[in-house]
């Protein structure tokens, strides 16, 4: 989703711009194409050619240059979206009164692309009203914003003020590049594996690693969707959702209904233990010698949601096959209930890219082998596309 994007990067002076810097370069290894512009209050912090060096693209700092009288509409018509990070106050208070006296400023005020603002301060400067009016003014005309965490900020105070993460900063970059197809939509995912109790240690598992899960939260949450990820065993925590830990497939069957319940997008892709202990044990028994363990079925979260009374509008499964995909995928939507199914080879399990087909009743399209992330973006633009 990122490979290829042409995003500007706006650096103002506060002591983030180094950890900005930072999530520039891991955009620059995803293949985003990236310039900088750096006010003047920013070199103070980090010099431009450290970003030259790690992000491989320009760094700006002037406008008023012989070579090219025009700088600041040039960047902003190169540019498909705007990230300033840190947004320092000063900053702020600038763009909400359209003041365009340096190069960063002139250009975002040329610009007729989506703004994303990552604010970073003191936190007594961002709880101050002129900042939180000049914030709110930057957002009724469009402007995107991640907004600063909790903690212990450079000046030795506590409190909001420090630069949203990796994860928060790329939702935001993607809310504002894709157009937000899934705004206003509630989106339940369930991800990762489940781990089914022999006794207080034991369980019995798979090798899921839950990256496709996590990866599709990621993606509907960047299309702009309210997103819950049950999360299963071993699953990364995605940006831009609220995670519900379910380590079981009972655990992970309770949060599905009651999280399906006025949703409208529904999601299976967690890989759910098929079978669990009969009994659990308290404690941990030692081991004995060869026994039978009894199992039982564990409930299926996918057919308990896609048979629910007030179905999400669209329930998407995931059918793992190691022979005869496609038909076997089709023949597993009907009997679960789902609209579509992704069906996918067994060696996508663990690793870090996946291949596949989408797969619904009179439709069929290939997904050829691409990272999960890339793979996660294209299965969410289908599932938009059915639900506008
Ligand atoms: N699934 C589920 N709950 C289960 C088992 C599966 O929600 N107890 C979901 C998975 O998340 C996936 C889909 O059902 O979206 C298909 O999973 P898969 O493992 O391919 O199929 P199974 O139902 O387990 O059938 P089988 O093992 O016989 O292929």
């Amino acid at each position: 989703m990122l490979a290829k994007r042409r995003i500007l990067f706006v650096f103002t002076g506060g002591v983030a711009v180094v950890r900005a810097m930072e999530v520039a370069r891991t955009w620059r290894k995803e293949g985003a194409e990236l310039q900088a512009i750096f006010t003047a209050a920013a070199t103070r912090f980090v010099q431009p050619l450290a970003f030259e060096a790690l992000a491989e693209g320009k760094a700006h700092t002037d406008l008023w240059r012989a070579e090219d009288p025009f700088p600041h509409i040039r960047l902003a018509r190169w540019a498909e979206a705007i990230v300033v990070a840190p947004a320092t106050a000063d900053f702020l208070a600038k763009l909400a009164l359209g003041i365009a006296d340096d190069l960063a400023a002139a250009t975002i005020l040329a610009a007729r692309v989506p703004i994303v603002l990552a604010p970073a301060m003191n936190a007594a400067m961002w709880e101050n009203p002129a900042t939180q009016d000049n914030l709110a003014r930057l957002r009724a005309r469009g402007c995107f914003v991640a907004l600063p965490s909790k903690g212990l900020l450079a000046c030795g105070e506590e409190g909001p003020g420090h630069l949203a993460d990796e994860g928060a900063l790329r939702i935001a970059l993607l809310r504002a590049l894709s157009g937000e197809p899934l705004a206003g939509k509630r989106v339940v995912i369930t991800g990762g594996r489940t781990e089914e109790p022999m006794d207080a240690v034991r369980v019995i598992t798979n090798r899921a690693s839950g990256r496709m899960g996590a990866a599709l939260a990621e993606a509907a949450a960047g299309m702009g969707a309210e997103v819950v990820f049950l999360q299963g065993a071993g699953a990364p925590s995605p940006a831009g959702a609220r995670v519900i830990a379910t380590p079981t497939a009972e655990a992970m069957r309770q949060a599905a209904l009651q999280e399906a319940s006025g949703a409208d997008v529904f999601v299976a892709a967690a890989a759910v233990a098929d079978h669990r202990p009969v009994v659990a044990h308290a404690g941990k028994p030692p081991k004995r010698g060869a026994h039978v363990l009894a199992l039982v079925p564990t409930p299926d979260v996918l057919a308990a949601v896609a048979q629910m009374p007030k179905r999400p509008r669209f329930v998407l499964g995931f059918a793992l096959e190691s022979e005869a995909h496609l038909a076997r995928a089709r023949e597993k939507m009907k009997r679960k209930g789902c609209d579509a199914m992704i069906a996918n080879p067994p060696e996508n399990l663990g690793a870090e890219e996946a291949a596949g087909w989408w797969v619904e009743e009179d439709a069929v399209r290939e997904l050829p082998r691409m990272p999960k992330r890339r793979f996660a973006w294209e299965v969410m633009q289908e599932v938009a596309s059915r639900v506008r």
